[in-house]
């Protein structure tokens, strides 16, 4: 496990990286910079990036069953969170979350310029109130099926096809921000929204960050399509970093992916082979 003490100039590198300074701004030789590892891939932005983040209780709860989730992470963990905000082009939540908790989804706990702010509202539930809508902060999209009467408001309207389980194909959402030159995006939940990223096999990076509480009852912060035997389960490789009040486990679901594809191609050639 790495420790990592995040300085104001590691900060300010990190963020000029992901400006594309042309001369970003330099570290001195031998500065320990394990958090490099933790951020770089996200600032750097070599082609499109999906992070996602899940900021849970040590039994993996988000929130009470009454649906209190203020300040399960601790202040690292919302520090950690709003670097992950600063660092992406667009954060994207479900209409889940903005009913339940009503978040303005800007960077304030560290500096840096906030995402544009993404919900999936495939029914059009988004509340006219949501405060998003009103705090005059970055633009807020809102992802609608096709099918439904066109929710217009204080926001750019994009809508896609219904697929057939009845929501929207997480590609075509990524596709849509693409084109609008949001290519670096946090999914950063709830659960319903971040597994069908996941099962869409379209999240390259995996941010846990376990906060030393024990909620004992209440939603979790992942919930992927049911598996049978744990044979099933995915096992990707897991960068682990204490970064004070929380623990960050960085999982590498991109390269767990394409080794479930491999695999299958060659149970399907043995198969054949047979
Ligand atoms: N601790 C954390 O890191 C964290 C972060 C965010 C949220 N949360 C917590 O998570 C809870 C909310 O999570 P949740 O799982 O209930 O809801 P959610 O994921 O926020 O929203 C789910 C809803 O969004 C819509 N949606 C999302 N993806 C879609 C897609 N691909 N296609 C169509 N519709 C899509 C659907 O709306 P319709 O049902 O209208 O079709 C779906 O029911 C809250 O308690 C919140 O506090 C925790």
């Amino acid at each position: 496990m790495q420790s990592v003490s995040m300085t104001e100039e590691l900060w300010q590198h990190l963020l000029s990286l992901r400006n594309h300074a042309l001369r970003p701004v330099g570290l001195p030789a031998g500065l320990e910079a394990s958090c490099l590892s933790l951020y770089k891939r996200i600032a750097l932005r070599n082609g499109p990036f999906v992070l996602a983040q899940v900021g849970q209780s040590l039994d993996g709860r988000v929130a009470t069953p009454t649906g209190d989730a203020q300040d399960v992470s601790g202040c690292d963990g919302i520090a950690h969170l709003h670097r992950c905000r600063a660092l992406a082009d667009a954060v994207v939540v479900g209409v889940g979350t903005v009913v339940a908790d009503n978040p303005s989804l800007s960077v304030r706990a560290v500096s840096g310029k906030s995402p544009v702010r993404v919900v999936i509202d495939c029914n059009g539930r988004m509340p006219g109130m949501a405060k998003m809508l009103h705090d005059g902060g970055m633009p807020v999209i809102v992802m609608q099926a096709a099918d439904i009467a066109l929710h217009e408001g204080r926001h750019e309207t994009i809508r896609l096809p219904r697929q057939a389980d009845g929501g929207l194909a997480p590609r075509d959402i990524l596709k849509a921000l693409a084109e609008r030159g949001l290519t670096t995006v946090l999914v950063e939940g709830g659960a319903n929204t971040i597994s069908r990223f996941v099962d869409a096999g379209l999240v390259d990076r995996l941010h846990v960050s376990v906060a030393p509480i024990i909620i004992g009852s209440g939603p979790a912060g992942i919930r992927l399509s049911p598996i049978d035997r744990l044979s099933e389960a995915r096992r990707p490789e897991v960068d682990i970093y204490n970064i004070g009040t929380d623990i960050v486990f960085d999982c590498n679901l991109r390269a767990e992916a394409e080794r479930r594809v491999l695999a299958d191609r060659e149970n399907i050639l043995m198969a054949d082979t047979a």
